[in-house]
């Protein structure tokens, strides 16, 4: 009977402990609106969870969530006070103006390293890095993506492309792949500085190793969460919105034309934005401060955020914001032709800490374009257990995504035609 009453005591006194620093996070941020939960956004537990109000929001929330919760709360920043983590404030931001003086003030916004902490299994890294640790890998880095290697990075990827139609899909006519992804793992094999084969050491077993290079690709990229989550284990027809892409002047270039291919890298912008592979990028507040941004009515609203608060730059928020993108539900890659609202696109980050590697992706990203689009015209595979659906259907099953490190298409099952 004492035993209980001693325990009782302490879980409600613990109870009353977590209720007081709750309700102080939200006094301090003067209620500003948004979701009260007891997982934070970034909390495992919660992360597995599916959606439960009040408990969790459940896994690729940040994608699934588009611009709606910014709706939903009246302005484009909204708060999440969660019980877990110690009683966890943060500020979700779809505001393009307070997303660049976040990004571009490191000092009063770093990263908050803690949660780069998974990524530190391989060593300590430039991504998961801050202060002078992060400048002298920056500047140890930095040389490698010249615009010299940036050339390598093409004519690489078209001789990889070349080894793909000749050696893997024989030149046929027609080809069929259940999954993309595990293509374009290979494609991504460059950026090891690996030279591979598509018949050889990229898919056989290399003496005295236990797998093929393409299955440690597939093994690292797949089973990325399992290695976060548990360290310790695991040492139809075209759609027609795309259908102009295929422009027949859009053959093999060389990289010095790069320039030239605008509607490449407009498509492939516009997949960025309706993707982006990093929905959000974290930051913490290093001091009291204060981020403006408007509400539905264009009025103003001053957010306080304490020292201490998480600073979430939510690139899915932004790129599918309305006060920036027409129609940002659309695939339009026309938007970027033109003028168009630089500081509302984020998928490589921004200020210092941005992507390195943006021009390397881009470059590579846009040869496989022109290589694929100027030899083969792309349709969704035909498969009998779909037969049937509507091409919302459709297209619901092959764009859903999947939350990993980044996001990922589910299964994308492909058809490749060579065009005559
Ligand atoms: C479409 C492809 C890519 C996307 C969308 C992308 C996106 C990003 C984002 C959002 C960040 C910031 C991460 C953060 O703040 O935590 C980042 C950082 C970085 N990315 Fe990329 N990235 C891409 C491709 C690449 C490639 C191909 C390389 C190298 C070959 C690369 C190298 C880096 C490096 C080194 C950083 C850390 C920069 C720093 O902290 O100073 N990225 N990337």
């Amino acid at each position: 009977m004492g035993l209980k009453l001693v325990i009782g005591s302490f879980c409600l006194l613990y109870a009353c402990h977590k209720f007081v620093g709750f309700w102080r996070a939200i006094q301090s941020i003067k209620n500003h609106p948004g979701h009260r939960l007891i997982f934070s956004l970034d909390n495992i537990i919660g992360s597995l969870l599916p959606k439960i109000k009040y408990l969790s929001l459940g896994r690729n929330s940040a994608f699934l969530g588009k611009h709606d919760p910014f709706v939903l709360f009246g302005s484009d920043i909204y708060s999440v006070v969660s019980i877990s983590n110690n009683i966890q404030t943060t500020f979700v931001l779809a505001d393009a103006a307070a997303i660049k003086e976040v990004a571009y003030s490191r000092a009063r916004f770093p990263k908050p390293v803690h949660h780069y902490k998974a990524l530190t299994f391989y060593g300590r890294n430039i991504v998961a890095s801050e202060g002078d640790e992060w400048k002298t890998y920056r500047k140890i880095s930095a040389p490698a993506f010249s615009n010299r290697n940036n050339k390598l990075v093409w004519d690489e990827t078209l001789q990889i492309m070349e080894g793909l139609f000749a050696e893997v899909w024989e030149n046929k006519d027609v080809i069929s792949v259940d999954h993309f992804l595990e293509t374009t793992m290979l494609l991504g094999s460059g950026r090891f500085g690996k030279k591979i084969s598509w018949t050889e050491d990229g898919v056989t077993m290399a003496p005295g190793h236990q797998m093929s290079f393409k299955e440690a690709l597939h093994v690292v990229t797949t089973n990325f969460i399992i290695k976060i989550v548990v360290p310790k284990l695991s040492s139809g027809e075209q759609k027609p919105e795309f259908s102009n892409i295929t422009s027949p002047k859009q053959t093999i270039q060389t990289y010095e034309n790069m320039p030239q291919l605008t509607y490449c890298l407009a498509v492939f912008y516009e997949a960025l934005r309706l993707f982006p592979p990093a929905t959000t990028i974290p930051k913490i507040s290093a001091e009291d401060t204060t981020l403006t941004t408007v509400d539905i009515n264009g009025g103003r609203v001053n957010v306080p955020v304490p020292k201490g608060c998480h600073v979430s730059l939510s690139a899915v928020g932004l790129h599918y914001n309305p006060r920036y993108w027409e129609d940002p539900h659309a695939f339009k890659p026309e938007r970027f032709l033109g003028v168009w609202p630089r500081d509302a696109f984020l998928p490589f980050s921004s200020g210092a800490r941005a992507c390195l590697g943006k021009k390397f992706a881009e470059t590579e990203g846009i040869a496989i374009l022109t290589m694929l689009i100027s030899r083969y015209k792309i349709t969704i595979k035909e498969e009998a257990s779909f037969a049937g659906e509507t091409f919302e259907e459709r297209k619901e099953r092959v764009l859903s995504t999947r939350r990993g490190m980044t996001i990922t298409p589910v299964r994308m099952p492909l058809t490749f035609t060579r065009r005559t």
